[in-house]
């Protein structure tokens, strides 16, 4: 197949690896800077160009956009989309999972296991917000965070009515969340593919924090995921529509807690924690796929 990679560099592992192993595979494949695709949109067609050359003929294409860029990256994907190249994760279910708000009301709608949350807008609202969650410890997260900063952990109802303050002073956009003690600061990261959990390792958070991100000082370690985990993890990416994500739960008391669905999860830490070859894993999920829905043309390159 002809694949495109939407990433804004090249040199990061988890581009390098889909490059790779996309390679090693048989398949042609190109990096693109969504940045630098630009499209033209009207009723006759869709047409996208780079670096002054035409793009067509990608059978498909693997977002790898971040976070920084999920408003036009998320336009670019779609405009694939809409010229026919198939993607695993398309635009709207990166959206999807990008909105911790929004992902919170599908998953849940879908009676998956999450940590009770509480959002809302008015300061006047805030005690009863509170109230509505139970007594601290809370956790406040950031709408749009990633890598755990921007994920704060207040103990006294007085700390959690401050940050709050602050946070709306900043008119920064943020969920309140019970503190789910027993997971003593490791999470899960099942790595779904295609219905599958094709890689899980525990990150165990450093010493003094809670968190557990690879960002904040977190450790990892490859594990097998039970198989109420894996379920969990397989159905949550499932609700949201990705066919590729890196699913975080934590183990309590209840059974496994979703906390997030990354839509582009790293490579990196996966593969060295669990050995397993995951970009390998996606490229032959996403060719499987192509050729599931473009059987063999006539003279048709692949
Ligand atoms: N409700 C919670 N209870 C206990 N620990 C939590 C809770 N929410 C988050 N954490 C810890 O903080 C880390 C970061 O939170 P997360 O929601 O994944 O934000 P981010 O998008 O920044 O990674 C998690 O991996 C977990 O270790
Ligand atoms: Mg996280």
């Amino acid at each position: 197949m002809k694949l495109a990679i939407l990433s804004r560099n090249t040199k990061l592992y988890s581009t390098r690896r889909l490059v790779e192993a996309a390679r090693e595979h048989g398949h042609s494949v190109r990096v693109l800077d969504p940045l630098r695709c630009y499209m033209r949109i009207a009723s006759d067609g869709f047409q996208m160009h780079y670096k002054g050359r035409e793009i067509a003929g990608y059978h498909a294409v693997i977002p790898r956009i971040g976070a920084s860029v999920t408003r036009y990256g998320s336009a670019v994907l779609r405009q694939f989309e809409l010229m026919e190249t198939y993607t695993p994760n398309t635009s709207d279910a990166i959206l999807r999972a990008r909105d911790k708000l929004r992902s919170h009301q599908l998953l849940a709608a879908q009676r998956i296991g999450l940590p009770a949350t509480v959002f809302g807008d008015n300061p006047d609202d805030t005690a009863d917000l509170l109230s509505m969650l139970g007594p601290p410890p809370h956790v406040i997260k950031l709408n749009e965070g990633t890598q755990g900063a921007g994920v704060m952990l207040t103990e006294k109802l007085s700390a959690s009515k401050g940050v709050i303050e602050a946070l709306r002073g900043l008119y920064a956009n943020f969920l309140v969340q019970e503190f789910v003690a027993e997971a003593k600061g490791a999470d899960l990261r099942c790595f779904v593919v295609g219905g599958t959990v094709v890689a899980a390792m525990k990150r165990q958070a450093p010493k003094g924090d809670f968190r557990s991100n690879l960002h904040r000082g977190g450790t990892a370690k490859g594990v097998r995921a039970s198989a109420a985990e894996q379920e969990v993890a397989v159905r949550a990416a499932q609700v949201l529509g990705l066919g590729v994500a890196g699913v975080d739960l934590i183990r309590s008391d209840r059974g496994p807690l979703v906390l997030e669905v990354n839509a582009s999860p790293g490579l990196e830490g996966i593969e060295e924690a669990s050995g397993v070859d995951v970009a390998s894993e996606i490229i032959q999920y996403v060719s499987g796929r192509i050729q599931l829905k473009t059987p063999k043309r006539a003279g048709g390159k692949r």
